[in-house]
C-alpha cells in the first residue's frame, strides 16, 4: 500500500474499486481528480491537505466540518455538534439562515458589485435602515471588523484635525490594554498580546494604552488635548469576556463628553444581540460617539462592517479620502438589511438575555475545583479553568462530547452558542460541559 493510501483514515471505507486503485497509485491529494478528493476525505486528510497548503495562522481544534444549520454543525464524517463558538461571534442568526441563503442568492443573481464609482440600488436602502436601526446620523460601509475599526481610527484623527482642532499629525488615539479589534498593523500597534504584535514591528505611533476598566487612568490620558478617541469594546471578547465594573461606560461617556474625546464603542463582537441587548452599550443606557460593527452584521454569509456616527463627525471624511473597493456594494447591503431584520423580528436580544441568565447561572455551579471564574453577559460566557484541567484539553473532550468551544488566552473557554439556541438544547449542552468537566477531574 502506498503511504499516502494508508495515511487515509477512511481507506478501508472506501467503495469504489477505482478509487482504491488512485489512492493505491498516488504519492499526494492534488493528483487525484477532484471527485475523490472532495467525496472521500476523511478529516485526517483535510487537516493535512491544510496544513500543507495552508499557512500556519492558526492552531484549530480538530474538527473538519462540512455543514452547518441553526445551532448545529456536522464534520466529514456525519458527526453532530453543537456550535458554541459561532465563528466567533457570527452567525448570532444561526448557521445558513434561510432568509440570508434566499436574499444572498436573489440579489447574488441580481447585482453583486458595482464600486462606489456609481450609486447602486442597495446601499442608501441599507444605510436609512441602519441609521434609524441604531439612531445615529450617517454610516460608513466597509468589509471586515478590523476594517471597521481601523476606519473608525481614520474618522476619530480626521475629527480631531478638522473639528477639535488639534495640530495635523498630534492626534493621539487611546486603547485600553488587552484589547483585540483584528490584525492589521494599526490594530496590532496597540496589542498588549505578545503573539499578536511580536516579530511585526515597527508600530504606528499615535496610540496610547491605558488599563481597562481604570476611569481614573483614563482622565489623565484625555486631559492631553490632543487625545481623539477612545477605541473601547463594551466587553473585552478576545481577552476572554472581561465584563467591566458597573458605571464604566458611563463614566466613560462622561470623560470623554467632559474632554471633547469621541466614544467608540468597538461592537464587532459583542454587538447585534451578542450580550442580550441590540448594542452591548445599550445595557448601560450610553450613546457612543462611534459604533463600529461586523461580524454578524451579514450572519455570516460575507464579510461586512460597519461604523457608524453623526454628521459632525462622519462629515469629517470627504470624497476619495477612504473606502474599500467591496464597502457597500448591493450583494453586502441586502445581507446586512436581513441580517439586522432577523435579530430585530426573531427578538434575538432578548433570548440572548434571558438564555444567557440561565447560561451564567448554571456555568456558575459547576464545580469550583476545576472552574475558578465565570463571566460573561447574555451569551457570551466564559469559564477560567484551574490549572489542573487545560482550556485546551477540555476544548478536544467537549468535541468529544458533540459541543464545540475554543479557549483564548490559555487558561479561558468562551461560549457564544447561536443566539437562536433554544432552551432544552442549552440545557442539553450545559449538561455536556458539567460531566464533560467532572470527567476530568
Ligand atoms: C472587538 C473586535 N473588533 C474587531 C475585530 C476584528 O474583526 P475581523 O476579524 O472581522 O477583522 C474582532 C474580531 O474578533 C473583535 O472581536
Amino acid at each position: 500500500m502506498s503511504e499516502f493510501a494508508s495515511a487515509f483514515a477512511d481507506f478501508d471505507a472506501v467503495q469504489s474499486p477505482k478509487l482504491k486503485k488512485m489512492l493505491l497509485a498516488r504519492k499526494s491529494l492534488d493528483l487525484l481528480p477532484k471527485f475523490a478528493r472532495s467525496a472521500h476525505l476523511s478529516s485526517a486528510q483535510i487537516y493535512e491537505r491544510e496544513r500543507i497548503y495552508g499557512a500556519h495562522n492558526y492552531k484549530p481544534v480538530e474538527v473538519a466540518l462540512c455543514k452547518g444549520e441553526g445551532i448545529y454543525v456536522w464534520d466529514v464524517e456525519g458527526k453532530k455538534y453543537f456550535d458554541f463558538l459561532s465563528g466567533y461571534s457570527v452567525v448570532n442568526q444561526g448557521h445558513c439562515h434561510p432568509r440570508l441563503v434566499e436574499v444572498m442568492a436573489k440579489q447574488a443573481k441580481t447585482l453583486t458589485i458595482t464600486s462606489r464609482a456609481f450609486y447602486n440600488n442597495v446601499l442608501g436602502e441599507y444605510a436609512e435602515y441602519i441609521t434609524k436601526l441604531l439612531g445615529y446620523n450617517k454610516v460608513l460601509p466597509i468589509n471586515s471588523g478590523v476594517e471597521g475599526s481601523e476606519t473608525s481610527v481614520k474618522l476619530a484623527r480626521r475629527w480631531a484635525y478638522t473639528v477639535k482642532g488639534v495640530q495635523r499629525d498630534n492626534a493621539k488615539i487611546v486603547v485600553p490594554a488587552n484589547s483585540y479589534w483584528g490584525r492589521s498593523i494599526a490594530a496590532i500597534s496597540t496589542s498588549t498580546d505578545i503573539d499578536a504584535y511580536s516579530g511585526f514591528g515597527p508600530f504606528l505611533p499615535g496610540f496610547e494604552i491605558v488599563p481597562y476598566d481604570d476611569l481614573e487612568a483614563l482622565e489623565k490620558s484625555f486631559k492631553d488635548f490632543n487625545t481623539a478617541a477612545f477605541l473601547v469594546e463594551p466587553i473585552q471578547g478576545e481577552a476572554g469576556v472581561i465584563v467591566p465594573s458597573p458605571g464604566y461606560l458611563q463614566g466613560v461617556r462622561d470623560l470623554c463628553t467632559k474632554y471633547n474625546v469621541l466614544f467608540i464603542a468597538d461592537e464587532v463582537q459583542t454587538g447585534l444581540g451578542r450580550t442580550g441587548r441590540l448594542l452591548c452599550t445599550h445595557h448601560d443606557n450610553v450613546r457612543p460617539d462611534v459604533i463600529v460593527l461586523g461580524k454578524a452584521l451579514s450572519g455570516g454569509m460575507y464579510p461586512v462592517s460597519a461604523v457608524l456616527a453623526d454628521d459632525p463627525i462622519m462629515l469629517s471624511i470627504l470624497p476619495g479620502t477612504h473606502g474599500s473597493t467591496y464597502g457597500g456594494n448591493p450583494l453586502a447591503c441586502r445581507l446586512a438589511i436581513e441580517a439586522l431584520k432577523i435579530i430585530v423580528e426573531e427578538k434575538l436580544p432578548e433570548n440572548s438575555a434571558k438564555l444567557g441568565a440561565i447560561l451564567i447561572d448554571e456555568l456558575k455551579k459547576l464545580p469550583k475545583e476545576a472552574v475558578k471564574q465565570v463571566r460573561g453577559r447574555g451569551l457570551f460566557a466564559a469559564i477560567v479553568m484551574e490549572k489542573k484541567i487545560s482550556a485546551w484539553d477540555l476544548c478536544l473532550k467537549l468535541r468529544d462530547n458533540g459541543v464545540l468551544a475554543k479557549n483564548t488566552h490559555g487558561d479561558t473557554i468562551r461560549f457564544c452558542p447561536p443566539l437562536v439556541i433554544n432552551e432544552q438544547q442549552l440545557r442539553e449542552v450545559i449538561g455536556i460541559i458539567h460531566k464533560t468537566i467532572i470527567s476530568m477531574m
